[in-house]
């Protein structure tokens, strides 16, 4: 977002272009530390991109409750959540014509979340590579929020009734997990009126994996390997200066191969063509060493993340803004919500039993 954002005037009836269905956008992302290149470069650069259609209607949600089953510091966590928001709106995501929103905020979501654990088969859970994953980063912390964290997505994407999910390619199987949870719903359920689940897409091309500069295949914020949307040049340039290429080149004179090197991965996504065909042939040539082609690099990730740093500082500094976008995404969110979980537990045989409270 490059103009102002004004905290006066949010409208919620801005996300819906009048007579026209928008295929409604869901995606969040957890406050477990600053934001990396791989997010951006991954799915939210297309958050952005589908945040400015009128074709579409985008919740996006700091992902504060599915935190929790790593980061059980609440001071930390109670510190990135305003941070992902200002990524949000840094990235150029409008708050008037999109729902930005934590998820901890909308108690439904849990509700929802309960009702649907039902029908999660066990043995999904079971094999789920996330939770094989972190169980081997935390062995002191399996939690059973770990295990559970498939069904907990699954309410968040099926809750507001999401057509298009876009994430990375690590989170394509929690997608599936939630559109196979759709159809055995609405295979048990869905007959009466209204009671039908939308079976999510993914977005194929969001759901990429951006390498690590260590040379793992993920950059990923337990792993250490991140370029962060908040380095400075210096900071991002030591990053680079050190990060491993293709581990055959041992010299400046040696040919390299491009394909096996996470450096010129990410000049495909930072870098112009010509510049990108450049750097492959004055690898595989051995006419610039690994240095050359880190410098390039550097110059390009610099002209993608200053601009977006000097928006975020811009922002940052307007006092209440964020908890005004948190505020009213969820005042915007949870009637959406609230209403898919009175169906499901309707469909479910779960009557309401809210007028009981009042008597
Ligand atoms: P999180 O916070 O781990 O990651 C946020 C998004 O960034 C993507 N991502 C990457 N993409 C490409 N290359 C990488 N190296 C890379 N690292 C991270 C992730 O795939 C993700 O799209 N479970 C989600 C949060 C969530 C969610 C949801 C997302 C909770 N409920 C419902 C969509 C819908 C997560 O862990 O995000």
């Amino acid at each position: 977002m490059t103009e102002d954002i004004s905290t006066a005037d949010f409208q919620s009836e801005g996300a819906v272009p009048k007579g026209a269905a928008p295929k409604v956008v869901l995606s969040g992302i957890r406050a477990t530390g600053r934001l990396h290149l791989g997010n951006l470069l991954g799915p939210m650069r297309h958050f952005v991109t589908l945040s400015r259609s009128p074709e579409h209607l985008c919740y996006f949600f700091v992902a504060d409750l599915h935190s929790l089953t790593t980061l059980p510091e609440p001071g930390l966590l109670a510190r990135y959540v305003p941070e992902i928001v200002l990524d949000y709106l840094a990235a150029g995501i409008d708050p008037n014509d999109n729902v930005i929103y934590a998820q901890s905020s909308v108690g439904e979501t849990c509700e929802l979340a309960v009702l649907l654990s039902n029908l999660m088969i066990l043995s999904h859970l079971q094999r789920c590579a996330t939770f094989k994953e972190k169980a081997r980063q935390q062995p002191h912390n399996v939690n059973a929020g770990l295990f559970y964290y498939p069904v907990l997505m699954a309410a968040d994407i099926l809750g507001p009734g999401a057509d298009l999910v876009p994430v990375g390619e690590d989170q394509l199987q929690h997608v599936e997990m939630a559109r196979d949870l759709a159809r055995r719903y609405n295979a048990q359920y869905g007959t009466a009126a209204g009671a039908r689940l939308v079976v999510p897409e993914t977005l194929e091309r969001a759901a990429v994996r951006i390498p690590g500069l260590d040379g793992g295949s993920k950059m990923g914020k337990s792993d250490g390997n991140t370029l962060n949307l908040n380095d400075d040049s210096e900071v991002a340039w030591e990053k680079l200066r050190v990060a491993v290429t293709d581990t055959n080149r041992k010299r400046r004179k040696d040919p390299g191969d491009p394909t096996k090197c996470n450096i010129f991965t990410l000049h495909t996504y930072l870098s112009s063509d010509d510049e990108v065909r450049e750097v492959a042939q004055g690898c595989r040539s051995a006419a610039i060493g690994c240095f050359d082609c880190k410098k390039v690099l550097h110059a390009n990730l610099m002209a993608e993340l200053t601009p977006f740093q000097e928006r975020r500082a811009e922002l940052a500094s307007q006092e209440s803004l964020v908890s005004d976008v948190l505020c009213d995404g969820a005042r915007r969110v949870r009637p959406v919500i609230a209403d898919s979980t009175a169906r499901v537990r309707a469909a479910m045989g779960i009557e309401s039993r809210l007028s009981c409270r009042t008597k």
